[in-house]
């Protein structure tokens, strides 16, 4: 389509000007004539930009696209210089169009005062078939080579939620996601109502690649509140890095070699970029595709452990020239056995992690011609010996026995600060040390998770005695009105209260400081009812499915104070945000299975009154999904379980997943595959306490479950259908964040709450903060899934394809190695003990054959009985004299150290 171009009325240098073509209606504005609206022809109604937020930020010090920032220095200079085209903004100077041509060009030397001697700076604008196409040139204007040692394009799109009601940030707002893959890589900007259109920004030229991303510092203040709760703040896609990498960014390993380009005296170097419009979020690879680069699309990920074989199938008309890897030996890379049957554009490699390997590693692929793309891996412990060694840091390391404590915090699991390799038992967020909220009740979550789904005798010990001790009638109250009720903070500051306390010298004039009324005193939040419930939880199904491992309670006991904590929470009318989704809630949805499978059911009918009353209030609403912030990744997992397993509101169910498709990218990049948004809580739980990008804070595996558990329904619904583009989107987010779950936990056990993503940290928090979460959400959604794929043939998402051919055989490598998913069979099988060997499916009769064995690692409790439930359309169990029980089957392995159990077509 041809483009059209027009100057305001105002016929000076520097008016607004319009710009269409085929895919977008763009606007620049007055004087800087910087992206200030960007509307996709396939709805105009939408903008990408903040045009609306523009006037409140066109001052100095806001950035724009279109905006560029330089470091540079002429070469016998030591120091660099900087400069920035946003800092003190003067109109840039309109260009004659270089010819006939539709291109808009700018010279920008008016606004860059510090390069302006050395360099000069064009901007231009153009239509790529119906794209735009955006493209800087650098002409070194001096007699001397010149060193650009940063330089970097900011990229503005409507991410800003301050300014609107939650239904106006879902359909205002878009996130923006990099890919920092060299030559490969993009940033996508997807709509938070997780349908389209979608906006895709790729390299164009060979010049261009995608080294860094860098966080933008803007003026502090101003009614939008840049960087904080409701504007998470802007970054840039930095070309090269090298004089961040050496200055501000010393010693940080960053994620690609910071380098620098050395321009000679009267030449110059250009650097484009395209935009082009995804139609819907699972086109964003086919888009970059489109865009002539190519993409890599891992399996199962690239969080990987171990002992998992993973893949990664590259898409590319270039053909693969060589493969490094950095470190050295961190992973194999090689062209895949089965790479014989995938067709041209594909190939197909095994990625094997080296044997000691551990943390980031990275593999760069060459291409003909000279480009070059980073995947960014992190490797595990194998999954089990993950868990143990989280285990057994969490009760001993962070376990917590002084018993003159006057806050009566012990025995517990308390928070830690690994830099200083102690507890933390003062901090003015009083939760943190108070055994409270997330960031502090996290580490008990995380060790009553442990136990619930890989018991250890000592382990399961140390949790008992909490709960006897110290949850159940300090944290909880045992008596009276308030029995069941969950206390806000045991730690608090009081002077009056606890006069005697040596309370440390810190700040303890904040609103997060709270005394011993509005801390232990008040019972009004519903996230904590869910920690609390979620422990007395672990140890009933600890007694249900290890009854020796119990010594002080039994599990009814632990059954009745579990449901009524929920009871509490929900019924009491004492609780606020208890009408909102809370994070790990799917423990209250194991709760009533438990209830209504153990026969209590006028517990149960009373419970799920309770959450019939909160779903229905949802199915009214818009965006049912908030929080106590204004947007928010944390509500999904509730509002989605409810809706679909309970009360059957498809509705509500649909529009909660599409929302997690809008802040859950899929990248060929560790940190930001399955990592669900999520940029307030290092302020809330961690050390390093900043508004900054997490990556792997708990929204990756809380938001997994719906993805994965919707994957699951619509799949299985016809276990014949191929495998859709969407399902499959869905199924690699899914297993990104589960995976992602556990690369928090470093090489002695201990688990950091997110990794900071900024350029000057790059490191894992150091306190446990609110990890608990993610941990919960990670054991409750791991599992091995197969699958047939109609391009890649048999796929395993979390296990090793051992033989391809009838039957196919898994060895599931997830860490708990008790749930299995066999796509063609719509069958998910979930053990409550024991552990899956592998299994096997075979195609032309669909029949599934389990192998269970008595533990998952030397230190889980040890079985004579494998307890097994299953669920599927298409396939039902052959019992072979086993009896249902508690809605599943109790598999005696007589002594044997393995049992085949097998499932047929139904
Ligand atoms: C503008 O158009 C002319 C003519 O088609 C072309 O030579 C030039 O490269 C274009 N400039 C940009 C920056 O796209
Ligand atoms: C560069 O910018 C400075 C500051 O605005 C100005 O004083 C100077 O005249 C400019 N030099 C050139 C060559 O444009
Ligand atoms: C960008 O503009 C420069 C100067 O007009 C031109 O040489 C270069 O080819 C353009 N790059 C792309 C990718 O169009
Ligand atoms: C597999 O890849 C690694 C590097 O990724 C290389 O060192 C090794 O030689 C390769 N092995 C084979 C059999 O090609
Ligand atoms: C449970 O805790 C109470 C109160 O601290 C204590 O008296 C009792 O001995 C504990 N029970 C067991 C079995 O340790
Ligand atoms: C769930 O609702 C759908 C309509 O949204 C209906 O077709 C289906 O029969 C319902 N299922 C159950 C179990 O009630």
């Amino acid at each position: 389509m041809a483009a059209v171009f027009l100057l305001g009325l105002v016929t000076a240098a520097n008016a607004q000007t319009s710009f269409s073509v085929g895919n977008f209606n763009a606007l620049f504005a007055q004087d800087s004539a910087v992206l200030q609206s960007l509307k996709p022809v396939a709805d105009s109604s939408f903008d990408f930009s903040p045009s609306d937020l523009f006037p409140k930020r066109n001052g100095d010090g806001n950035y724009h696209t279109g905006d560029i920032t330089l470091r540079f220095r002429v070469e016998g200079e030591a120091d660099w210089v900087d400069d920035d085209s946003a800092a003190k903004r003067q109109p840039v100077a309109a260009l004659p169009p270089e010819s006939d041509s539709h291109n808009l060009s700018w010279d920008l030397t008016p606004t860059l005062p510090n390069s302006n001697s050395s360099l000069r700076v064009t901007r231009s604008w153009s239509d790529l078939d119906g794209d735009l196409a955006l493209n800087f040139t650098i002409a070194n204007i001096d007699n001397h080579a010149i060193e650009i040692g940063s330089l970097g394009f900011p990229i503005e799109f409507n991410n800003i939620f301050q300014a609107y009601t939650a239904e106006e940030v879902t359909q205002k707002c878009s996130l923006i996601d990099p890919y920092i893959g060299l030559g490969a890589g993009y940033v996508q900007v997807t709509r938070l109502t997780g349908i389209g259109p979608n906006l895709v920004i790729t390299p164009l030229g060979d010049s261009n690649k995608f080294e860094a991303w860098r966080n933008l510092i803007e003026p502090s203040g101003g009614s939008l509140g840049y960087m904080s709760n409701p504007f998470e703040g802007f970054f840039e896609w930095q070309v090269y890095s090298k004089a961040y990498a050496e200055k501000e960014w010393n010693g940080i390993q960053q994620w690609n070699p910071a380098t620098s380009l050395t321009i000679p005296a009267g030449e110059s170097s250009s650097f484009a970029f395209r935009l082009s419009v995804s139609p819907t979020i699972h086109d964003v690879e086919s888009t970059v595709a489109k865009a002539g680069l190519p993409y890599a699309l891992g399996v199962p990920g690239y969080v990987i452990p171990r002992d998992l074989d993973a893949r990664i199938f590259v898409n590319s008309e270039k053909r693969v020239k060589s493969i490094d890897v950095s470190p050295a030996g961190a992973i194999s890379v090689n062209l895949s056995d089965t790479n014989s049957g995938i067709q041209s554009p594909w190939s197909a490699y095994s990625v094997k992690p080296g044997s000691s390997a551990f943390g980031r590693a990275t593999v760069i692929i060459n291409y003909d011609g000279g480009l070059q793309q980073s995947v960014h891996y992190y490797i595990t412990a194998p999954g089990p010996d993950t868990l143990a060694a989280f285990g057994e840091f969490l009760t001993t390391k962070q376990h917590y026995t002084d018993a003159s404590d006057p806050f009566k915090r012990a025995p517990s699991v308390i928070s830690y600060d690994n830099e200083a390799q102690d507890f933390v038992l003062q901090e003015r967020r009083v939760w943190i040390a108070g055994l409270s909220d997330d960031g502090g009740a996290s580490s008990f979550l995380a060790a009553s998770m442990k136990q619930a789904y890989f018991p250890s005798e000592k382990e399961v010990q140390v949790m008992e005695s909490f709960v006897n001790e110290t949850l159940w009638s300090d944290l909880q109250i045992p008596t009276g009105d308030n029995t069941y009720a969950v206390r806000k903070s045991l730690f608090y500051h009081d002077v009056n209260a606890m006069p005697n306390y040596p309370y440390e010298n810190i700040d303890w004039s904040g609103w997060e400081s709270w005394n011993k009324e509005t801390g232990y005193d008040a019972i009004d939040r519903a996230y904590n009812y869910v920690h609390a419930s979620a422990a007395h939880w672990a140890l009933y199904r600890v007694g249900r499915n290890h009854p020796e491992l119990l010594t002080m309670n039994n599990w009814q006991w632990y059954l009745d104070h579990a449901w009524n904590t929920v009871k509490f929470c929900l019924g009491s009318g004492k609780v606020q945000y208890s009408d909102l989704g809370l994070m790990v809630e799917t423990v209250w949805g194991l709760i009533l299975d438990d209830l209504i499978r153990e026969g209590w059911t006028s517990q149960a009918s009373e419970l799920e009154d309770l959450l019939r009353k909160r779903q229905s209030t949802w199915s009214t609403r818009p965006n049912p999904f908030g929080s106590e912030q204004p947007w928010d990744s944390t509500g999904q997992e509730g509002v989605y379980y409810w809706s679909r397993r309970h009360f059957n509101d498809t509705v509500t169910a649909d529009k909660t997943v599409a929302s997690i498709r809008g802040f859950d990218p899929t990248v060929a990049h560790w940190a930001y595959n399955g990592n669900a948004r999520r940029y307030w809580d290092f302020e809330t739980a961690g050390k390093q306490s900043r508004i900054e990008r997490q990556v792997h804070h708990y929204g990756s595996p809380l938001n997994a479950l719906p993805l994965l558990e919707n994957f699951r329904n619509i799949y299985s619904s016809d276990p014949q259908a191929q495998l859709d583009s969407q399902n499959f989107h869905d199924l690699r987010i899914g297993i990104g964040g589960i995976m992602a779950g556990i690369s928090n936990i470093d090489e002695q056990g201990f688990g950091s709450m997110a990794f900071h993503s900024w350029p000057d940290a790059l490191k894992w928090d150091a306190y446990s903060g609110d990890y608990g979460l993610a941990f919960a959400g990670h054991t409750m959604g791991t599992a091995t899934y197969l699958i047939q794929h109609p391009t890649f043939g048999w796929l395993s998402f979390g296990g090793n394809v051992v033989k391809s051919d009838e039957p196919v055989v898994i060895e599931p490598k997830d860490s708990l190695r008790q749930r299995i998913y066999v796509g063609s069979a719509g069958l998910y099988v979930e053990l409550e003990s024991g552990a899956i060997k592998d299994f096997s499916f075979y195609p032309s009769s669909g029949k599934t054959e389990v192998k269970v064995v008595p533990q998952v690692h030397q230190t889980a409790a040890n079985t004579d009985s494998v307890f097994l439930t299953y669920t599927s359309s298409a396939s039902r169990i052959l019992t072979n004299g086993l009896a249902l029980e508690r809605g599943g089957y109790n598999v005696p392995l007589d002594g044997a150290g393995e049992k085949v159990v097998t499932f047929e077509k139904a």
